[in-house]
């Protein structure tokens, strides 16, 4: 089968490969239908992952058609369409139980990491039952591609940790694809202000027409001054970082009001300062999250309702083939106006 392999730092390429073959007995194999490309790639390419070893079949979002199952699956037979979940868990282990799947004890964000994933043509997906999630019949296979990671990790992280609720005021830091799928997910609990921040104008554009009430451009240095001046000088009630680096989780520590809820989403390489010496006395709480993935179902049922529109966040469309172009689109973002691009496989 074809399949996209990280080759080292800077390196990678589409290869052939043997289909993958169970190995356990809670394994499915799924043909891939469609498949999309993440921002943790990129860092992957970058070699910014230290677990994922070259040699490994990137991707860890798509839909597709189980091939065949372990003798232990029950839930899921072959010609099912499913959802491939970015987060695999048993269901069993003490964190499952807690519903954090994301710390699975075997499993948690391994597809496309610690083992193959979905950029080809076939994966093997381990603890079938509980990592894969069933596609209704007349859904939109293409849209459901958005929940297999941006969706569940805009809403759990951003939107859920946030504490986003009627009436309050937002600001999300970061308007690529996480971003927006906060954007898209926090109008579910109707907040009065949601105020989108980027350096990017096209981005920021796109969040106004997904539903931010105002949009800032923090590239001059004054997006503290304008958020206080929209909040009556309170600052916000969520502050959302969505972007990974020092200076965004700053701002978000800038335009934090009394008694509210900073949730980081984006994954950070270095080290951030923490201001308690501004922070000790404003009774807010910070949190922190891998996406867990519990609120795939759910939010399946708000795609299914055409509650949530996932397909404004798809930008581009390219065959297997093509996918060394989808990557090098995805990342010349500000250039090609790039969101998510849809890998066509089969
Ligand atoms: N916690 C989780 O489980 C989880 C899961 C998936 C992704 N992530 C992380 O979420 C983050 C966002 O992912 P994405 O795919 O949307 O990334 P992205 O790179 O596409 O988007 C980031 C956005 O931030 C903007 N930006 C860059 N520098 C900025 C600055 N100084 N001020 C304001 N905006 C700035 C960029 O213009 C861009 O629009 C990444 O760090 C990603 O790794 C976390
Ligand atoms: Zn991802
Ligand atoms: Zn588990």
């Amino acid at each position: 089968m074809k399949a996209f392999v990280y080759r080292g730092v800077n390196l990678k390429a589409l290869e052939d490969r043997p289909k993958p073959e169970i190995q356990a007995p809670g394994d499915a194999i799924v043909k891939i239908l469609k498949t999309t490309i993440c921002g943790t790639d990129l860092h992957i390419l970058k070699g910014d992952v230290a677990t994922c070893a070259p040699g490994r079949i990137l991707g860890h979002e798509g839909v597709g058609i189980v091939d065949a199952v372990g003798a232990g699956v029950t839930a899921f037979k072959v010609g099912d369409h499913v959802l491939v979940s970015c987060i695999s868990s048993c269901g069993k282990c003490e964190y499952c139980r807690r519903s954090m799947y994301s710390h699975c004890t075997t499993g948690g964000w391994i597809l496309g990491n610690e083992i193959d994933g979905t950029q080809a043509e076939y994966v093997r997906t381990p603890h079938a039952d509980t990592s894969l999630y069933p596609i209704p019949p007349d859904a939109d296979e293409e849209a459901l591609v958005m929940l297999s990671d941006i969706l569940p990790t805009g809403f759990e992280c951003g939107v859920l940790n946030g504490k986003i609720s009627p009436g309050s005021t937002v600001a999300i830091v970061g308007s690529g694809p996480i971003g927006l799928a906060a954007l898209l997910t926090a109008q579910f609990y109707s907040p009065a202000e949601i105020i989108a921040i980027d350096v990017d104008d096209n981005r920021l554009g796109l969040a106004r027409e997904f539903g931010a009430t105002q949009a800032i451009n923090s590239s001059d240095g004054k997006a503290v001054d304008a958020v206080k001046t929209m909040t009556e000088g309170r600052g916000v009630d969520t502050a959302i970082e969505a972007v990974g680096i020092p200076a965004t989780f700053e701002l978000c520590e800038k335009i934090i009001a009394p008694g509210g809820t900073l949730a980081n989403i984006g994954v950070h390489g270095k080290k951030v300062d923490l201001h308690l010496e501004w922070l000790w006395s404003q009774n807010i709480a910070i949190t922190t999250r891998l996406v867990d993935t519990v609120s795939t179902p759910m939010l399946m049922k708000t795609v299914q309702s055409k509650k949530l529109d996932p397909t404004r966040l798809i930008t581009h469309h390219f065959t297997l083939a093509k996918i060394l172009d989808a990557y090098d689109t995805f990342a010349r973002a500000a250039e090609t106006k790039a969101l998510k691009v849809i890998i066509e496989v089969a």
